[in-house]
């Protein structure tokens, strides 16, 4: 059942990936981009940003950030990234 889930991800995400922030966006939301392309790809495609509502990444951030190993920094510029680029 997971390993559907994840395949089925894994096609929703090829159809659009994720935005790529332009020089018009922080520092922190260009790092958080990296952060996410780097970390958040090891299982499952790249979700994008817009799949998900501004008020829903916390969550899910929360609840992968420990799968990623993310360090409390690193958390939070990828945050701000999936906000900035969410519905
Ligand atoms: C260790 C493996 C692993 C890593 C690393 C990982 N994920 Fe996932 N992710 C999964 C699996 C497995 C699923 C599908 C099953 C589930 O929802 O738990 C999934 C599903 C998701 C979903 C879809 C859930 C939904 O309800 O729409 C989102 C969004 C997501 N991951 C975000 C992230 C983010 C953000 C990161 C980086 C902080 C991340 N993932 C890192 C394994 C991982």
């Amino acid at each position: 059942m997971r390993k559907a889930a994840a395949i089925l991800l894994g096609l929703a995400a090829c159809a659009s990936a994720p935005p790529v922030p332009g020089p018009n966006d922080s520092a922190g939301v260009r790092r958080g981009h990296e952060l996410y392309m780097a970390k958040c790809t090891l299982c499952h495609d790249a979700v994008p940003p817009g799949d998900h509502a501004r008020s829903e990444w916390p969550r899910l951030v929360d609840r992968f950030a420990p799968r990623a190993r993310l360090a409390p920094e690193q958390k939070a510029e990828i945050l701000a990234y999936l906000q900035e680029y969410s519905r």
